[in-house]
């Protein structure tokens, strides 16, 4: 009885709440990563597709819904209907069968329409845009940028790599001179200019992994040996929160990144900024022992740092400006102060609103990361990589038998086997005590935990790579780079 009336409910209720729901408003959708608030042409064209297909199905659903309800309430069973005759069976009816044939033709159709266009559309900047969207057109000669006005980048359009790592976005400008081969890579946080369409190149350099920032385009997938490209526009200046879409290992989840969509002039400035190198340190400041600690660490071997000679390294993002990002750790990591930035966001209403970075939030930050990455260790004496499950950081543990550091690997060895050692002594201890009296056996038991406390303990220091004072003074060096 119930049930047969929450079902009759139900039917006439769903095509109202699909009404409800499509009339929400646009402010209730700018969450961080909407595609239900698209911020340039390519998001829009993808949401008009998605809107389009959306109204199709609605009036399918009314239509069939209707029918439904229709035919449940004239044909339901009446009292007395027991001894009605049954109805005849009949073979079905030619003009209703083609009827809905070509109906459901005609709406392929009509969603065919504009996917393809949109597929056309979204594959490469259109010709229209070109003309405004040319680097000689908007990009000023700023000294220092001359090199890179060849004849041929006047008639381009600006060009971004992305280049898929685990778990991390790495963005090279070409034509601007920000690569990773002249060391002047940008890691998880890339810069366009607003109004502007931007080439955009995917690359991967290890599993598949996917480019969309909801709000701006999305998704095209960065695969191994295989060049896939797009176009990305901004439309209004912001800060966009972008993400890996396709599953790439422990991380994936992990692996975000964000775009600033700025005004053109600001861009110019920023492309210099990320030319500059670092600051020197304070002389006698925690920043340069941190310095000195980020060589004999090995963070030198895969970071490069502009203006510290020693950190050159190529694998791992570029430090050069990390204190100048608004995220860390592949944009997982947020260096801004967390209940400001709720308030801008609901107070505007509108995510693309940053605040600045807040330099105890960043640094805590920097902590964690550093601390939670295989170099530190947890209560249980092993190294913690909670930040980031299977991030990479800790690998260069291996680096050490380069000679640079030859105190962590033979060490932490050496500990292992001590604690093992302390284990099976004390076992073996206990059990050639058998039949000893209770106060003798407590004795031996005792001697034995002590041993195995203490290798414990011994193991605990040799994998503390960094003590806390460490992690401190790397952090305040850290916060130099800006
Ligand atoms: Cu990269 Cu998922």
């Amino acid at each position: 009885m119930f049930s047969r009336f929450f079902s009759r409910v139900g039917l006439l209720a769903a095509p109202f709440l699909a009404l409800v729901m499509a009339g929400c408003s646009k402010a209730d959708m700018n969450v961080r990563q909407s595609t239900l608030d698209p911020k340039g042409p390519v998001a829009k064209m993808q949401y008009d597709v998605f809107m389009d297909t959306v109204w199709l199905v609605v009036v399918l659903f009314i239509l069939v819904g209707g029918l439904l309800v229709y035919a449940v309430i004239k044909f339901r069973a009446r009292p007395g209907d027991e001894d009605a005759p049954r109805i005849e069976e009949g073979h079905g009816n030619p003009l209703v069968e083609i009827g809905l044939i070509t109906a459901s033709i005609g709406a392929l159709v009509i969603i065919a329409i504009p996917t393809l266009s949109a597929i056309w559309y979204d594959d490469d900047v259109p010709a229209e845009s070109i003309p405004t969207s040319k680097l000689s057109a908007w990009y000023p000669r700023l000294e220092g940028a001359k090199e890179n006005y060849a004849k041929v980048v006047e008639e381009q359009v600006l060009e971004i790599d992305v280049i898929g790592k685990q778990w991390w976005f790495r963005f090279e400008y070409p034509q601007l001179g920000l690569t990773n081969d002249a060391k002047r890579s940008v890691p998880n946080e890339f810069v366009i200019p607003k109004g502007k369409a931007v080439h955009i190149n995917l690359r991967s350099e290890d599993v598949i992994h996917s480019f969309w920032i909801p709000k701006i385009a999305g998704k095209v997938d960065l695969v191994p040996g295989r060049k896939n490209h797009m176009w990305i526009q901004g439309d209004e200046v912001g800060h966009y929160y972008g993400q890996c879409a396709e599953f790439c290992g422990d991380s994936h989840a992990y692996m975000l990144f964000r775009v600033e969509v700025v005004e053109p002039a600001e861009f110019a400035k920023w492309v210099q900024r990320q030319k500059a190198d670092s600051l020197p340190v304070v002389a006698g400041s925690k920043a340069e022992t941190g310095k000195a600690l980020f060589a004999a660490k090995t963070c030198m071997m895969c970071h490069n740092i502009n203006g510290n000679p020693q950190a050159a390294g190529v694998f791992a993002p570029d430090l050069t400006h990390v204190a100048s990002r608004k995220s860390l750790a592949g944009a997982w990591l947020d260096n801004r102060d967390p209940k400001a930035q709720l308030a801008k966001e609901q107070e505007t209403l509108n995510t693309e609103q940053s605040v600045e970075i807040d330099r105890d939030v960043l640094k805590a930050n920097l902590k964690k990361w550093i601390g939670s990455s295989g170099v530190a260790t947890g209560a249980d004496g092993k190294p913690t990589k909670d930040v980031k499950p299977g991030n990479r950081m800790h690998f260069y543990q291996a680096f050490s038998v380069s000679g640079l550091n030859p105190t962590f690997a033979p060490l932490i060895d050496a500990a292992e086997n001590a604690l093992t050692e302390a284990q099976a002594a004390a076992a073996k201890a206990l059990v050639d005590a058998k039949g000893k009296s209770p106060a003798e056996l407590a004795t031996i038991k005792k001697a034995g935990d002590e041993k195995v406390v203490a290798a414990t303990a011994a193991l605990k220091k040799a994998r503390e790579i960094l003590t806390p004072e460490e992690l401190d003074c790397l952090a305040e060096y850290l916060l130099t780079l800006k």
